[in-house]
């Protein structure tokens, strides 16, 4: 099947993970891509269909997707969609956020395709105490 459009999920308050979001999806070569942005608002009811891809790229907080983020996806459905799951963290830990995410995607209709963990520049990083100055 010819997957001809790239549906591009992300929650990024500080654009880490819309960073590695774009650039996933660009990797693929991808033309049509449909970004779902919901750092600032909940994503509407949507389905995505299996002839798309769907990428969802979120930080972790504390060792977990961030919470506001999982609540902000929780609309979102698909039909078997191949699925990108990826958590971005800013050079502590993901500790299992990666798993989370997947236990939100299987009963969403997500099928997941392959996951990945990033390591980010750290919203807490500043020149006196800087963490992963500058990733990915
Ligand atoms: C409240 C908060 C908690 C965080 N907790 C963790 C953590 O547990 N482990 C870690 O490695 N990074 C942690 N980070 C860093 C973020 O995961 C990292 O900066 C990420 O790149 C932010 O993504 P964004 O730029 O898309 O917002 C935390 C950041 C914030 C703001």
């Amino acid at each position: 099947m010819t997957v001809n459009e790239a549906y591009l999920i992300y929650f990024s308050p500080t654009h880490t993970s819309k960073q590695v979001a774009e650039a996933i999806v660009h990797g693929t070569g991808i033309k049509n891509i449909l970004p779902i942005n919901v750092t600032q608002q909940i994503a509407d009811e949507i389905v995505i269909p299996a002839s798309a891809l769907a990428v969802i790229v979120v930080p972790v907080y504390g060792g977990h997707v961030a919470p506001l983020a999982m609540e902000r996806l929780r609309y979102i459905r698909g039909v078997d969609t191949p699925t990108v799951l990826v958590v971005v963290y800013g050079n502590r830990a993901y500790e299992k956020a990666l798993m989370e995410l997947d236990a939100f995607a299987i009963p969403h209709g997500l099928k997941v395709i392959a996951g990945a963990t990033f390591i980010g520049e750290h919203s807490y990083s500043t020149d006196k105490h800087p963490i992963a100055v500058g990733r990915p």
